[in-house]
């Protein structure tokens, strides 16, 4: 018996449940995402491939090919599959690597998609190598394997599932084995934005709130969101209150500056957290190189959360440097901490 054929008793087969989340479970945040490509701003290469794929199916009248967008989070990758889905007609149905535990979890989704459909699966390098497997057949020839019943009682069925599509998401494209990676006709990688998209979206969103915002607001607010469009949105609403209670309801430069102060987010958009982090590279370990399970350790903070959260703008920005030896900081990131800059020509 091959890890991708499931083998669990005639009874069992009411534990064969998804464990998507419906759609109007999510948060408010969704309302401000696009519903079509056409609204989508920024990504222009992952938006064209994505149009003409779309395009092309639906001429052809067949499912799309698989999908694997890779980036740090907050970049949008949910929001396309949401897109996909709408553009293609089909509903969407989101899972994530972690919460498919056994492939009895996936099974479940699988079984209850209708042609066209999209199963978004983020956090796709987390999923377990049994339900990996698994998914193999079901990407490749829309079937999977069933076994009912154990030793000289089992049965196998093959049971055939209506054309869908996969969106997988990940933060960590190196954690993907090569035979998931390959799977994926369509792969693309999301960067930070461009400031001048990410003003559009806060004048987007901003309008969507019906609060009116002014250019140098807009621009302020795109300055301190990490080139990150979910941190635009999350922003706003912090800066909405601040205008609506403290100020004249007008979002302008002065209200971004007042109210981010005491959101703790700086001039360059880092957060407490960034800057802990950073001192703790300056302050701790004299400015680098540190290996992330030290920093982490000093801050009491998931390996993880700095790897996927913190670390990919730092390093954007250039504020730290990944060699092989671990983490430095660099001298911008030593004048932005207000502290005296050790040139790393001191440094090994
Ligand atoms: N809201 C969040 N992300 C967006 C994007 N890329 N384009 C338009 N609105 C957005």
């Amino acid at each position: 018996m091959t890890d991708d054929i499931l083998n669990f008793s005639s009874d069992d087969r009411d534990l064969v449940s998804g464990n998507a989340f419906p759609e109007d479970q999510e948060t408010e945040i969704l309302s401000l995402r696009p519903e079509q490509l056409s609204e989508y701003i920024g990504q222009p290469e992952a938006v064209e491939t994505l149009k003409i794929a779309i395009e092309a199916a639906l001429k052809r009248d067949e499912p799309l090919d698989h999908v694997l967008l890779h980036g740090p989070p907050g970049l949008g990758k949910t929001t396309l599959a949401h897109i996909l889905a709408n553009e293609m007609s089909g509903n969407l149905t989101v899972t994530s690597g972690p919460a498919l535990e056994k492939s009895g979890d996936l099974l479940g989704i699988l079984t209850h998609l209708e042609e066209r459909d999209v199963l978004f699966i983020d956090e796709i390098h987390r999923i377990p190598k049994m339900v990996e497997e698994f998914l193999y057949p079901a990407m490749e020839d829309f079937t999977v394997d069933i076994v009912f019943d154990k030793g000289v009682h089992a049965r196998s069925h093959r049971y055939r599932l209506k054309r869908f599509a996969l969106v997988g998401a990940t933060t960590r494209v190196g954690l993907l084995s090569a035979p998931l990676r390959d799977r994926f006709g369509i792969f693309r990688s999301l960067d930070f934005y461009k400031e001048s998209d990410l003003i559009r979206i806060a004048k987007r969103s901003a309008s969507l709130l019906d609060i009116p915002i002014d250019d140098n607001g807009a621009a302020e607010l795109s300055k301190r969101s990490r080139g990150t469009p979910r941190i635009v949105n999350r922003l706003l609403k912090r800066v909405r209150d601040y205008a609506q209670v403290r100020a004249d309801g007008v979002i302008t430069k002065a209200t971004v500056d007042a109210s981010l102060l005491l959101e703790g987010v700086d001039e360059k958009g880092l957060t407490g957290l960034d800057r802990r982090y950073l001192k703790t590279i300056v302050d701790f370990y004299n400015g680098g190189p540190v290996g992330i399970e030290a920093i982490a350790a000093t801050l009491q903070e998931e390996t993880d959360t700095l790897v996927d959260v913190v670390e990919p703008y730092l390093l954007k920005i250039g504020f730290i440097i990944r060699t092989s030896s671990g983490r430095r900081t660099s001298d911008m990131a030593y004048r932005h901490l207000g502290k005296c800059v050790q040139s790393s020509l001191f440094k090994a």
